[in-house]
């Protein structure tokens, strides 16, 4: 909930969906049988989860029920597919044989073989997005709607998860589902006394204030954007994403992955990443059937190997943390405090500060044809950077689709958990090296007639 919400009365709204909030994930599952499955066109069109390792049925199914699909679906023991329409191909119970990598004796379909599971959450959580001019024309706008006496949040959150829409928009006693769009992109939250309207569950003064409506995320994935594939044909210009390491490489990945629609490749292979869907990580980095290819190398032969790069650069500060803790609690923890006082750290600083300012230096020197694109740009206007990289690649992509990717912007690799708030790991030694690098760095952007690194963090 952002300040920005605060008119739209929000503790009356948190009040109203209290009992949604914090109730603990509960769901019904029945086996439904063993189905065929077409690995062409998808029997279960909805979400999808791979997990090598640990896929267990239990794991699918929940991830389905959270996103408030009906079926959960199992297939070669390690794919997970979400749908709202049970297959239509009944075969042998027997036929679904594979074992479920992450749990022994059980099975998760077969080759081409869907375990399906009827899977229903009793209580699911809905998220207020905020309150938000109505669009000129709803019923032109959103796809599906329901008018109800008494409508309650809940309500039509439920009516809109089960039509598989990310948006349940509330106007009075009218109930819409939709997407973010761009005649809908919820970029400018309204505030005052027209979002005053009051769901505290019991219906009363469903107020209509007919300019402005509430807008609640539900449990379903905005999938206007999640299909990939890998490019048929080889890629006649080859592409480096070139980053240090914990400069967001995979989150630049995600967007860039889920704007285009190709899947990226890695000059390394990560096993986690590749779990997480990221299916050019097993392609050769050479294959040219991935649309940019992430590295992290710098010296001339790595670099003079690309016919272009987007040089993705962030704060040092931040890289150096964030690459600290990936390598002492992997993509998504963070490092302890054992850690951070050992001499592991100072050692650290020492050698990545050096590389991160000579990972630009070389990009700039050997770089055949650069996008640089700064992190900080990428965060704070999303749209427009994603913009310049896609066009960088010579893609066009509709406005509908960036804003589906704003609306899946973090992917499911976030780091989350307690954040280090005020901790300060730098010493004024260090402070001092990383600060002379980033001016050097400054420098040789512009020298190069690129704008400068973003002025929040160039020591003045
Ligand atoms: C809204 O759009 C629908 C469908 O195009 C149309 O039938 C309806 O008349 C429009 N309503 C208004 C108030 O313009
Ligand atoms: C709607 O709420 C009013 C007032 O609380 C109540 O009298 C009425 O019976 C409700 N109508 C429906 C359809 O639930
Ligand atoms: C995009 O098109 C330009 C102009 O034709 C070309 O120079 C560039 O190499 C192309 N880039 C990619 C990634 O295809
Ligand atoms: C940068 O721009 C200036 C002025 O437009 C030009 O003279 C110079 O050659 C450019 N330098 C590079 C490296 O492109």
């Amino acid at each position: 909930l952002s300040a920005k919400s605060l008119d739209c009365d929000w503790p009356r709204l948190l009040r109203g969906l209290a009992p949604s909030w914090v109730a603990p994930l509960a769901i019904h599952r029945t086996y439904m049988g063993c189905f065929s499955d077409d690995s062409r066109e998808r029997t279960l069109k909805g979400a999808v989860f791979y997990d090598l390792r640990k896929m267990t049925v239990s794991h699918c199914q929940e991830a389905c029920a959270e996103r408030a699909y009906a079926y959960a679906g199992l297939e070669y023991g390690a794919e997970c597919y979400c749908g709202n329409r049970l297959p239509s191909t009944a075969c042998k119970p027997e036929e679904c044989n594979s074992e479920c990598r992450g749990e022994k004796g059980s099975m998760c379909g077969g080759v081409n073989r869907l375990s399906v599971y009827r899977v229903e959450e009793l209580r699911r959580n809905v998220i207020y997005r905020g309150c938000f001019r109505a669009p000129e024309n709803l019923t032109d706008t959103f796809p599906a709607s329901l008018i109800q006496p008494n409508l309650t949040v809940e309500m039509c959150s439920e009516f809109c998860s089960k039509k598989e829409f990310p948006l349940a928009v509330i106007r009075g006693v009218e109930c819409y589902c939709g997407y973010p769009t761009r005649h809908f992109t919820l970029h400018e939250g309204a505030e005052g006394p027209r979002c005053l309207q009051r769901h505290d569950g019991s219906g009363a003064g469903a107020a209509a204030a007919s300019t402005h409506c509430l807008v609640y995320q539900t449990p379903v994935q905005d999938t206007r954007c999640t299909d990939r594939k890998f490019l048929t044909t080889k890629s006649k210009v080859f592409v480096a994403l070139s980053s240090f390491p914990g400069a967001g490489n995979t989150w630049a990945r995600h967007l860039i992955e889920h704007a285009t629609g190709y899947y990226t490749g890695s000059y390394y292979f990560d096993g986690t990443l590749y779990n997480k869907g990221f299916k050019g990580e097993k392609d050769h980095w050479r294959s040219r059937r991935t649309i940019c290819v992430k590295t992290h190398e710098s010296g001339k032969t790595d670099i003079e190997m690309f016919d272009s790069a987007i040089l993705l650069i962030r704060n040092p500060y931040k890289s150096l943390m964030a690459e600290f803790n990936r390598k002492y609690a992997g993509h998504l923890g963070y490092a302890t405090d054992r850690n951070w006082k050992s001499k592991e750290w100072p050692d650290f600083v020492n050698s990545y500060a050096s590389w991160w300012a000579s990972h630009v230096l070389d990009w700039l020197k050997y770089g055949k044809r650069l996008l640089v694109i700064h992190y900080e740009d990428l965060k704070q206007s999303l749209i427009p950077t994603l913009k310049e990289m896609v066009a960088f690649l010579n893609m066009t992509v509709t406005e509908d689709r960036l804003l589906c990717v704003e609306n899946n912007r973090d992917g499911n690799f976030k780091r989350s958990g307690t954040k280090q708030k005020g901790f300060e790991p730098f010493t004024p030694e260090m402070k001092d090296l990383i600060n002379s690098y980033i001016l050097t760095v400054d420098e040789a952007l512009r020298k190069r007639n690129f704008t400068g690194l973003p002025r929040e963090y160039v020591p003045r």
